[in-house]
């Protein structure tokens, strides 16, 4: 039986109808519209479906709709709202991506990051993307470019 939930996604109030078992990466992709987050793995492992949820972020691929009723889910969409952020721009000094499908959950891994901690370590940095796969560029210059970032 389909239930209205609310969310605040990049800041706008979204209500959708959604199944019990609707599942919230579907549901942003495809019923809201809202396009970068990627299905990669569906099971928790490749972070190409990051989302940052109530400040933290989340594998949308293992998250109910339903259980996202009433939270505040930014994507990479909300967060160059007003044009590129300094993280990105560093992604883009860096060449860091390739095909890019990494980007968006990366991207979001690096911002919940230099929010909780201005200045990491690489190796803070390593710890906290060590969840979002990627499988073009081996990692150093993503981690070269929230390392700048945070200087
Ligand atoms: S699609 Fe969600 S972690 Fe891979
Ligand atoms: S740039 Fe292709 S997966 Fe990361």
């Amino acid at each position: 039986m389909k239930k209205t939930i609310t969310l605040t996604l990049n800041g706008e109030t979204r209500a959708v109808d959604v199944e019990p078992n609707d599942i919230l990466l579907d549901v942003v992709r495809d019923r809201l519209g809202v396009k970068s987050p990627k299905y990669g793995c569906g099971r928790g492992d490749c972070g190409s479906c990051t989302m940052i949820m109530d400040g933290k972020t989340v594998r949308s691929c293992l998250i109910l709709a339903i259980e996202a009723d009433g939270s505040e889910i930014v994507t990479v969409e909300g967060l160059c709202r007003d044009g590129l952020t300094p993280l990105q721009e560093a992604f883009l000094k860096h060449n860091a991506f390739q095909c890019g499908y990494c980007a968006p959950g990366m991207t979001l891994a690096a911002t919940e990051l230099l929010e909780r901690k201005a200045k990491p370590s690489r190796e803070e940095i390593q710890e906290a993307i060590a969840g979002n796969l990627c499988r073009c560029t081996g990692y150093t210059a993503i981690i070269d470019a929230i390392l700048e970032v945070a200087k």
